[in-house]
């Protein structure tokens, strides 16, 4: 399974690249915001880290950037997202999972343009992204749990629609807005490609009060043990 980072702040991400050694990286524009920097100078210092990594190209490292979201239009849609991914291979391009969205995606793909249809929530809406030949498709969990939903059905159903029809691989399956562990673990189960969450989320993944249990016991064995 692989892991994205869910941000646009440029230390989260080197951290989270160089000790859990996350696949790519995932960004809307809350995030854009959070990084405290305008829009193009978030993304084109994002470019430039992954220059000097040596890990150019979307299939060595992925960046998803959400194109502006009251763009309703989809020429206007293309348009945008012509001028985003010209700054680089690794951006794809993220569009709303809508009518004009989803038109959108399929003429950028059909140019070479990768895209991650995102804000997807049933998984009649996961049909489209994919049919249309889009990289990536993003359901979100987190939003609906919070709301009192379980969506462990939710990612098994757009999982096992795509193995029905041939898109399971094809069109990835990134579950986003991922707020614990247990969704994590959920998604995999389910046999989605990908999560997307914080660095927060990653770390709590490393914390099992056994864990901390046990090295208390070792330690303890440890300082015990007759020495030579
Ligand atoms: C996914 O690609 C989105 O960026 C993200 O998961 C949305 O969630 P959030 O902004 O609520 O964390």
């Amino acid at each position: 399974m692989k892991y994205f980072l869910d941000s646009a702040k440029l230390d989260e991400i080197k951290q989270a690249y160089h000790t859990f050694g996350i696949d790519g990286v995932t960004t809307n524009p809350r995030h854009i915001m959070l990084s405290g920097k305008p829009f193009l100078t978030a993304i084109t210092d994002i470019a430039n880290w992954i220059k000097e990594e040596g890990l150019e190209g979307y299939n060595k490292f992925p960046v998803s950037v959400e194109i502006n979201p009251h763009l309703d239009d989809t020429e206007e849609m293309i348009a945008e997202a012509r001028k985003v991914a010209a700054i680089s291979p690794n951006f794809v391009i993220k569009i709303p999972c809508t009518e004009a969205g989803v038109p959108a995606a399929r003429r950028l793909e059909k140019e070479g343009i990768r895209t991650n249809v995102t804000l997807v929530f049933s998984p009649a809406q996961a049909i489209l992204p994919a049919k249309n030949g889009s990289l990536f498709v993003s359901p979100f969990i987190g939003w609906k749990e919070a709301n009192g939903e379980d969506c462990r059905q939710y990612i098994q159903d757009i999982v096992t629609i795509y193995k029905n029809y041939g898109y399971y691989g094809n069109t990835q399956i990134i579950c986003a807005a991922i707020r614990t562990p247990k969704q994590i673990a959920d998604c995999a189960v389910a046999g989605a490609d990908i999560v997307t969450t914080g660095l927060a989320v990653y770390q709590d993944c490393m914390k099992h009060a056994y864990t901390t249990q046990g090295i208390g016991t070792f330690c303890n064995a440890w300082d015990n043990t007759a020495r030579e």
